[in-house]
């Protein structure tokens, strides 16, 4: 069975099922305290307890949801990055789901799953876990998991596991959560590997993940008005056992992406060219759906994927890096996701020319550490725009400092697994005091930046409470918030013009621009923007005052201020109003009055995804 073929019978089975198909989300999730999708409940958080799934119109099916979906989502988690390279681990992966926001319960989810998984996939199931309880938590023994695994297959194993591995979420600042089972199947090596997870969504707790398992005070998990099943199985990993392969790259998914990297990287070690296609695969899916290779945090991924592809690619080849090396793999990846993620095929030249222009800049960056640990030269000292530290090696013994080496890694931004590999190429042998070194390098590097985090923000505040906002220094803290507060203004107008069928669906703003999402089903006319532009340059020459009021949740939205839906508020909410222009429920900060936002102007529009638009918009430096 191919990959595609697994695919499709996931979709047809549940819609049978009487589950509505809905298409992957973004990688890039509306909910502010969530870094990237890492799985398909993020775009349906908000139906288990604040919205109603079968009222809210969903912007990419244009119709409500109801109580049952089905979805194939594009997820990707840097909690593995390190492993990739191995047989199992990957950074980009789709995830197939099905999920019921007060729908069924735990009987249908389980039977479901049984019934895919046996007859459809025809897997012998190897063994299932249950949640054992958990007294501190208030979490019973999900006793009622195991019987109803038990009628399904008497002959079934089942092991009874703890909070770490059987309760999951939540994901972000809060979310919903809950008690979980897992099926396991054995690959052809004879290893166990989780497939299957199926959560059900009991609870809501009021904080991170984090939080829960620290038993952090004043939170408590409460039950959920809506409770119901999220599941999450991953493509790559099912098509492994499906396919008997001993390990993901061997499946009909990857094979061809392994091929492409192959020609060029010739039969080198196997970990390398792995990496490569993992991350590869990873970069034309966030490319594509908006991110570029930078220094902030989301952008940062990117980056660090080419780097690492491009380091692995340098371990072979030597400091002579062919800068074209990611465009077979690419024209390969687009190839074999084109049916299912048509939009590929339009980004294709712009993914290519974003992975080239990194690899050119980093080519540059990589040959400088190859002199920099080359043998030969005793003494060497680099200065780019960063002054880089100086390497010294004795005659016979090399003596590597391990907090250069931190340094380094810092400004080049690779991972240490592949910088180690580098250092060992250059026929460096880390030895204890070099890896001691490093590690108290990497533990004050992250005291400092900790203790950075917490001066700017107060504590984890203003991440949890705003979201959309970054900043790593004052001057930029200043024009962030000029942003945002133009980002207020835009919607305003937008409403005021377009109508009140408006809301917001996402917000990103950077040092340069906002970025603003919000539902409307046409192309908005040129003529339009520019009525919208012109409104809100008023306001700003207006020099109106920005007042900040608090209240409970409840009140701000009698009150009419606009909420995102998306988003889980706590009782007591910061209100944000300009006049009677704009009013919304926001954590902040934003400017004292509206002519601080300098000279506000659009430059582009276009479709984010269906019934969803984009607006981009600059103010005056
Ligand atoms: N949210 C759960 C997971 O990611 C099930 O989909 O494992």
């Amino acid at each position: 069975m191919t990959f595609k073929e697994i695919r499709e019978k996931f979709i047809k089975f549940f819609e049978r099922h009487g589950h509505t198909a809905v298409p992957s989300s973004s990688l890039i999730p509306d909910d502010p305290s969530v870094l990237l999708t890492t799985a398909g409940m993020q775009q349906f958080k908000p139906y288990w307890g604040e919205l109603d799934p079968e009222q809210t119109i969903h912007p990419s099916i244009g119709k409500p949801v109801g109580k049952n979906a089905v979805s194939i989502q594009k997820s990707f988690r840097t909690s593995d990055i390190d492993e990739v390279g191995d047989e199992s681990h990957l950074t980009f992966f789709e995830m197939m789901g099905n999920f019921s926001f007060g729908g069924y319960f735990k009987k249908e989810a389980i039977a479901y799953a049984h019934e895919f998984l046996t007859k459809e996939l025809g897997l012998k199931i190897s063994y299932v876990t249950v949640f054992e309880g958990n007294e501190a938590m208030g979490v019973p023994e999900d006793k009622e998991s195991a019987a109803i695994w038990k009628e399904l297959d008497p002959a079934i194993r089942i092991e009874k596991q703890g909070m770490e591995n059987v309760f999951w979420g939540p994901t972000g600042a809060s979310g919903p959560c809950g008690p979980t089972t897992e099926v396991y199947f054995k690959n052809a090596q004879g290893q166990d590997i989780e497939t299957w997870n199926l959560v059900f969504n009991e609870y809501f707790y009021p904080g991170s993940r984090e939080e829960l398992l620290n038993s952090a005070p004043g939170k408590k998990l409460e039950k959920l008005k809506t409770p119901g099943v999220d599941t999450g199985m991953g493509l790559e990993r099912i098509a492994m056992i499906v396919q008997e392969k001993k390990n993901i790259f061997e499946t009909d998914l990857f094979e061809p992406i392994l091929r492409a990297v192959i020609e060029i990287q010739g039969d080198k070690p196997i970990q390398q060219i792995r990496l490569i296609a993992d991350h590869l695969r990873a970069v034309t899916f966030l490319i594509a759906d908006g991110l570029e290779p930078g220094i902030d945090e989301r952008n940062y991924i990117p980056r660090r994927l080419i780097r690492d592809a491009m380091t692995a690619h340098y371990l072979y080849i030597g400091a002579g890096i062919d800068i074209n090396f990611c465009v077979d793999p690419v024209n390969t990846i687009i190839d074999i996701y084109r049916k299912d993620y048509p939009y590929l095929l339009e980004k294709r030249e712009e993914i290519i020319s974003i992975i080239r222009k990194e690899t050119e800049n980093f080519s540059k960056v990589l040959k400088l550490v190859g002199n920099v640990l080359d043998l030969k030269k005793q003494y060497i000292s680099f200065s780019t725009e960063k002054k880089w530290p100086e390497v010294r090696s004795g005659t016979d013994i090399i003596d590597l400092d391990g907090k250069i080496l931190f340094d380094i890694r810092q400004s080049i931004g690779v991972s240490w697994s592949q910088m180690k590999m580098v250092i060992e190429k250059e026929g460096f042998e880390l030895g204890d005091k070099v890896l001691t070194e490093y590690d108290e390098a990497y533990k004050k590097h992250q005291e400092l930046s900790r203790a950075g985090q917490e001066r700017k923000f107060g504590g984890h505040g203003l991440l949890l409470d705003t979201g959309e906002l970054k900043a790593a220094n004052e001057e930029e803290l200043k024009k962030v918030t000029r942003l945002h507060t133009a980002t207020h203004m835009l919607q305003a107008a937008l409403r005021q013009i377009l109508g009140q069928e408006i809301y917001q669906m996402g917000s990103d703003i950077t040092v340069e621009r906002l970025r603003f999402d919000f539902t409307f089903s046409r192309k908005v006319t040129p003529e339009e923007l520019l009525q919208v532009e012109s409104l809100v340059r008023r306001k700003v020459s207006e020099n109106l005052p920005v007042n900040k009021t608090e209240m409970p949740i409840e009140d701000a939205k009698n009150s009419g201020a606009l909420t995102v839906a998306t988003a889980k508020y706590p009782p007591m909410v910061k209100v944000y109003s300009i006049d009677d222009f704009s009013r919304e429920v926001c954590g902040g900060p934003h400017v004292s009055r509206t002519s601080e936002v300098g000279e506000f102007k659009i430059i582009k529009e276009e479709a984010s995804s269906t019934g969803i638009r984009r607006i981009r918009a600059v103010v005056s430096p």
